[in-house]
Formats: C-alpha cells, structure tokens, sequence
C-alpha cells in the first residue's frame, strides 16, 4: 500500500511527540485510546491554558504510520484552539489532509478518539 507524502512526513518527523508531566497539574487533559481494529494505542495530552486556549500537546502512538502522522497532525492543529474548537475536530479532516486509504481511516478515528478523551479528562480535571 502507498502512503501519500503527508503520512510519511510526518511519520519520519513526528511534531509534538512525548508526554507532559501530569502529576496533579489541572492545566493537563490526558487521553488514551485503542484501536479495536488492530489493538494499536494512543496516547495524547494538551496543556491548556488559564485562557482556555490550547498551549500545547504531545502525543506518543504504539501504531501504524497512518496513526502516528494523524497524531502528529492533530497536535499540530489543535495548539491555539479553544477546547471547544478542538472538540469540533473530525477524523474525517485528518483523513482528508492525510489523504488516507479506506483501510486506514480507524487511525484518524484514533486521533478524534484521543483529542476527544484529552478535552474530557480536562474538564473533568477542571470541574468544580
Ligand atoms: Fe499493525 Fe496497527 S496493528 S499497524
Ligand atoms: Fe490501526 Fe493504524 S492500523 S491505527
């Protein structure tokens, strides 16, 4: 199978890719998913600012290419949204961007999945 040269950019330069230091910091939204099509997994967090606003995020992918290049993307595109702007992120976008085949699109679901946890485990975080 051909991967398009986005996937393989980001893939041989992965943006954004490690882990914050979470510990009880509020500023820090963690998610964690499975792809059950393949059992590879997802691991991304945002640190979010007093603001609201995205700062930062880091992501480390046990996966495929197609799932490593759309969190690399995601990380990419979320910093300086608002969570609710990132929440409106659709696989779909990251699919199109990447230009991923039919058999590859759970791993953009992956990373919709993980933004998705990530704004979740911050607003719970941040709840009271
Ligand atoms: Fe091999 Fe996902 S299980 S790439
Ligand atoms: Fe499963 Fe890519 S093959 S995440």
């Amino acid at each position: 199978m051909a991967y398009s040269e986005k996937v393989i950019d980001h893939y041989e330069n992965p943006r954004n890719v490690g882990a914050f230091e979470e510990g009880e910091d509020k500023h820090i939204g963690t998610g964690m998913v499975g792809a059950p099509a393949c059992g590879d997994v997802m691991k991304l967090q945002l640190k979010v600012g007093e603001n609201g606003i995205i700062q930062d995020a880091k992501f480390k992918t046990y996966g495929c290419g197609s799932a490593i290049a759309s969190s690399s993307l995601v990380t990419e595109w979320v910093k300086g949204k608002s969570l609710d702007e990132a929440a409106t992120l659709k696989n779909t976008d990251i699919a199109e961007e990447l230009a991923l085949p039919p058999v590859k699109i759970h791993c953009s679901i992956l990373a919709e999945d993980a933004i998705k946890a990530a704004i979740a485990d911050y607003k719970e975080k941040n709840a009271s």
